[in-house]
């Protein structure tokens, strides 16, 4: 059902497009819809249009939109005790989020780091790891291993950790001790190899590389369990264990980045382990830390690499990093209740069934006119386009697939993330099955009514 507002539409966007920079800012060519109002997985535009938001707000708003606890915590906490310096003190919500999260997370990670994203949580990882050896007296152990698809935020060093394409390249990053390995993409595996195949030609890639510079100078690796915005690409059966394996064979530390997999995106708090088998040393984490309502992000480390430190410096030691909003009150009051209506209403067990028909809905798309892959775990998906389903050539990039997809999915109430020739969706986790069945009943018309169009257009040849 509509909506009725009384914004003023065409004035504010005039007043964004004058003044705002968004994320990604393409000076001046950029056109923002606005978003008005909300209620559980649905969105409403400025003139009252409601929208499925099939991408979570961005991976985040997964107890889903205008949860009156987690205003109400919220409100709550900015009554009692806004902020103070988290330098000189401890709140109440920090610390009981911090001992929650050690009951959460895999192995001994219960030490928790706050910042204020994904970004400054992958940033904060970084620097411990480098901080880390150079305590243990191995200074000379700094490169940092990460993949081609991978997106770890965008401050100066989280951007480095990236390799998804796209960027514009005249941004700087950091260059000198980063190295990409390549991305395991089954879909994009080279010719003629099965999956195990691929599994050991990934895995060579990476022994090799560590032959080339030396396990002496390589600190860690990044690796999203499933690289989320490179694609929902997830790797090969077994290649999470086997990179840590390899990892800790080479006394390489290993960071997973959670940032999207955390918090139910998988059915569980954090899917290195419960999913993927592996315990990291570390592990980041934000979005769904507190469901999209208020910025945070996480590190959590394990206990043994912060006794190390202790052990090895006799308690003089300082990890000289902060944010004047670590651990800030009113987050930690919003992950604490996120985390206490996940555990109350087994959000876990619901994302997790949901999670199959989520994969089988989007799977069932994949005979559509071209669709080339559906992939995805959980209630994570993608469905990549392509010009040949034979030889899994590409679209021109010009011809905006992903685009020409989302406008016809808006125009039937659906907002998904289209890149490229790829089209992402990350509904909030407490989407019923009957409202998964709505989006991918949207997505296969605007498939078929975007082929037709190519057709018509002579933009596509329509047959392979
Ligand atoms: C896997 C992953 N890591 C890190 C980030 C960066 O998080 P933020 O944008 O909160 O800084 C993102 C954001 O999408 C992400 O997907």
């Amino acid at each position: 059902m509509r909506r009725n507002f009384n914004f003023d539409v065409e004035g504010l966007l005039a007043q964004d497009k004058a003044h705002a920079m968004h994320p990604w800012h393409s000076f001046g060519r950029d056109d923002h819809t606005l978003l008005a109002d909300s209620e559980g997985i649905y969105v409403f535009d400025g003139e009252g249009n409601k929208y499925i938001d099939g991408i979570g707000g961005m991976w985040a708003v997964q107890l889903g939109y205008g949860n009156e606890e987690m205003a109400q915590a919220i409100a709550d906490q900015v009554r009692s005790m806004v902020y103070y310096s988290p330098w000189s003190m401890a709140t109440p919500p920090h610390a009981q989020v911090s001992a929650k999260l050690a009951t959460l997370t895999p192995g001994d990670l219960n030490r928790f780091f706050y910042s204020t994203g994904g970004s400054t949580a992958n940033d904060a990882a970084v620097r411990f790891v480098h901080y880390y050896w150079n305590v243990m007296e191995r200074p000379s152990k700094k490169y940092i291993i990460t993949r081609a698809d991978a997106y770890h935020g965008s401050t100066f060093l989280a951007d480095s950790l990236c390799g998804k394409p796209g960027n514009d390249n005249r941004m700087e990053r950091v260059t000198e001790w980063i190295t990409h390995l390549s991305s395991p993409n089954p879909y994009r595996k080279p010719e003629g190899m099965n999956d195990s195949e691929f599994l050991d030609h990934l895995m060579k890639e990476f022994e090799d590389r560590i032959k080339t510079l030396g396990a002496d100078n390589i600190a860690a690796f990044i690796a999203e369990p499933v690289l989320a915005s490179g694609g929902v690409v997830v790797p090969p059966e077994g290649y999470q264990k086997a990179c840590l394996e390899l990892c800790h064979k080479h006394e390489i530390l290993y960071i997973s980045d959670e940032v999207v997999t955390g918090f139910g995106r998988m059915g569980h708090f954090f899917a290195s382990e419960d999913v993927f088998g592996i315990i990291p040393d570390i592990i980041t984490s934000a979005k769904g830390f507190t469901s999209g309502y208020i910025p945070a992000g996480v590190t959590a480390i394990s206990e043994k690499l912060h006794q190390d430190i202790i052990d090895k410096s006799g308690e003089t030691a300082t990890f000289s990093m902060g944010f004047t909003y670590s651990g800030h009150p009113v987050a930690m009051a919003a992950a604490l209740k996120n985390i206490e209506i996940m555990e109350r209403d087994d959000i876990m067990g619901h994302a997790r069934k949901t999670g199959v028909h989520f994969q089988e809905r989007l799977n069932s798309l994949a005979d559509l006119p071209m669709v080339g892959d559906t992939r995805g775990v959980g209630l994570m998906g993608c469905l990549e386009c392509v010009e040949s389903k034979t030889t899994k050539k590409s679209f021109d990039e010009n011809l905006k697939i992903g685009s020409r997809i989302d406008k016809k999915c808006q125009d039937k109430g659906l907002i998904l993330r289209p890149m490229w020739s790829m089209c992402v969706f990350s509904p909030p986790i407490i989407i019923t099955e009957d409202q998964v069945d709505d989006m991918f009943g949207i997505m296969e018309t605007a498939i078929k009514d975007t082929a037709d169009e190519l057709i018509r257009e002579g933009a596509w040849n329509g047959k392979d």
